[in-house]
């Protein structure tokens, strides 16, 4: 979604405000802007596209002394990525940047309207500063003119706002999902704001994290946070870390970065979890007891929901424990039926997305103890659950899930043994044999470089075609989604998951030579099954690219990986192969890998 920075201080707010927008352009890039006030003059620059666009319009321009200033990458949500959409907007003499959706907004502009207000830009975050200066005129208090404002705005947001009346002060507000955080410095003599704690590394000292229906106002030496009419304390959390992790390092994309990473983040995630015979997850003592479960729901988006899927499949099969998973976006309007006995599961990587933590909230609403799985320490998704297991895959920049998606499945499968282990539902013996296994999941997803090479060479010939078919039977099923997911997002060409079996229940009337079926053939589970499958396939003339460590010879082009003893070293090296195949033909066809057209880094809108 979009990403929010601010600063009020001495240095050159310009570069502040640019260098933090960098560091958040993965999240949306179809617009940027800046405003800097000094004296009551604001400078503003916005530029569609990308960051770049910006810094070549603001070239010139250097804040003297103290300024203050607020900056925004957009991500659109109501209107077209055009100059005049992307923020900051403006009132008459206020400018504000917003991340989230103002639900009410066209009410509010239609009563503006027959005031007399002349709006700009089709968003809806250009009521807020008519709104707020409106509330002004009334209240003659910022302050009070803010609280209104808050009240009065419906959705789900995040908004700086800077104002000619005041104009030593930053105003902000918070309501719902959106993360807003102020990032304070040793001396107490300027102030950031950013919308992720990855921007505040390396500037501010410490971070405050907003809370639920927050405003307030920031000086470059004071804070004040309001809720609901009352000023309220709040805790400063010393930031740790550097920005150097964040880096190419070589790589063309970070996409790639992040694929080669995954054997290093497989070894940090099991890091003080796994010994050579037992799974210890110290983050589930705050769930209580754990048999007191008897039924597992997951929930989530996107890539981290693929994982949900397989998550199922290792909690029925190796701890005997019912197990569904669901569509965030789904579960939280259908009235769900929940259980005491359930215990409740929410998968994110950026710990930020609004429909997995409103799922959440039902949850919890509804009494259920609740774990997430989650990849940022301290988003609203993990400061919401009982529990967290983080999966430590260290930032993700690429906007198409990797490294984070590898992280989970080994969470699921290191989770699901531990149960096995409480429940009895696995011997000592196997449940020995497979923690071997799960240390050996490190060496399933290095790559090859003649691997790569290969499905470079590939990758040439799948770059037209009607659609592809990713298709995989058991856990391979969600592999399969996940490697269609991953095609569709930086190919944008059409890609469809399917379980192998279903094919013959309708897909397969679309089976011909430019339909690709892309087949995951794992040696160790189910694998005459899966390859009578694929062979209907070939006989509809579809053309099928076989991943398989056995040779396959109705194969179009084949993919030998490695012959591994187990279903889930299997599963690793082939996630790795339909990662690297999806970035190759994303590089051959021109394509931004780590900003695709359309999409956001963190999803913070329903
Ligand atoms: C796919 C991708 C998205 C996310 C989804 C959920 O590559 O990145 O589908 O998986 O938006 O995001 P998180 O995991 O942050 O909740």
């Amino acid at each position: 979604m979009c990403g929010i920075v601010g600063y009020i201080g001495n240095k050159e707010a310009k570069k502040i405000l640019l260098d933090g927008l960098c560091e958040l352009e993965y999240r949306g890039y179809d617009s940027a802007g800046i405003a800097i006030m000094q004296q009551g003059d604001v400078s503003l620059f916005k530029a569609v596209g990308k960051l770049a666009n910006l810094a070549a319009v603001s070239d010139g321009f250097e804040s003297k002394g103290f300024a203050l200033g607020i900056g925004h990458t957009r991500w659109a949500t109501h209107g077209k990525p055009t100059e005049a959409n992307a923020h900051p907007h403006i009132g008459e003499n206020s400018f504000v940047v917003h991340n989230g959706i103002i639900e009410n907004y066209a009410a509010i502009k239609e009563e503006l309207i027959k005031e007399g207000i002349n709006f700009l830009s089709q968003t809806d975050t250009e009521v807020i500063g008519h709104l707020f200066e409106k509330n002004l005129k009334k209240t003659n208090d910022s302050l009070e003119a803010l609280r209104l404002t808050q009240e009065q705005l419906e959705g789900a947001y995040a908004v700086l706002i800077i104002t000619k009346f005041e104009n030593e002060k930053i105003f902000f507000m918070k309501k719902g999902s959106p993360p807003l955080l102020i990032g304070t410095s040793k001396n107490n003599d300027e102030i950031y704001f950013a919308s992720s704690e990855s921007v505040l590394i390396g500037q501010a000292d410490g971070a405050i994290f907003l809370k639920e229906d927050d405003y307030g106002f920031v000086k470059k030496d004071e804070v004040k946070i309001f809720n609901h009419g009352e000023e309220v304390a709040f805790q400063v959390k010393k930031i740790e870390g550097t920005r150097a992790g964040a880096q190419k390092e070589g790589y063309r994309y970070f996409m790639e970065k992040e694929i080669y990473e995954q054997s290093a983040v497989l070894v940090d995630t099991m890091m003080g979890r796994v010994s050579k015979d037992r799974i210890v997850l110290e983050e589930l003592a705050a769930l209580g007891d754990l048999s007191q479960f008897r039924e597992i729901k997951i929930c989530a988006c996107g890539t981290s929901y693929h994982a949900a899927i397989a998550a199922t499949y290792m909690f029925e099969r190796n701890s005997k424990i019912r197990a569904s998973a669901e569509i965030a976006s789904e579960f939280r309007y259908k009235e769900p039926f929940l259980s005491k006995d359930m215990l409740f599961v929410v998968i994110s990587q950026s710990g930020e997305t609004a429909d997995t933590l409103e799922a959440l909230k039902i949850a919890k609403n509804a009494g259920l103890k609740t774990l997430a799985v989650c990849n940022v320490d301290n988003s609203t998704i993990v400061r919401e659950s009982d529990a967290t297991i983080l999966t430590r895959a260290g930032i993700e920049k690429g906007v198409a899930s990797t490294k984070a998606f590898a992280t989970q499945m080994l969470v699921f499968w290191m989770l699901s043994i531990v149960l096995a282990e409480k429940k009895g539902s696995m011997s000592n013996e196997a449940i020995k044999k497979e923690i071997e296994t799960i240390l050996k999941a490190k060496d399933a997803v290095v790559v090859e470089p003649a691997m790569h090479e290969r499905l470079k060479r590939l990758s040439k010939r799948y770059l037209h075609g009607h659609g592809f078919f990713f298709i995989g039977r058991d856990i391979f099923y969600p592999l399969a989604l996940e490697g269609a997911l991953k095609l569709k997002e930086i190919t944008y060409l059409h890609a469809e998951g399917y379980p192998a079996g279903e094919m013959k229940h309708g897909p397969i009337a679309l089976a011909d030579s430019e339909l690709f079926t892309i087949a995951l053939l794992p040696k160790t589970l189910l694998y005459d099954k899966t390859k009578s499958n694929i062979e209907e396939l070939s006989a509809r003339d579809s053309t099928i690219v076989a991943i398989s460590p056995s040779e396959f010879d109705i194969a179009d082009d084949f993919i030998k990986t490695k012959v591994w003893d187990h279903y889930m070293l299997e599963f690793f090296e082939m996630m790795v192969v339909v990662q690297i195949l999806s970035l190759e033909v994303a590089v051959r066809l021109g394509n931004d890998v780590d900003m695709p057209r359309n999409l956001a880094k963190s999803v913070t809108v329903e």
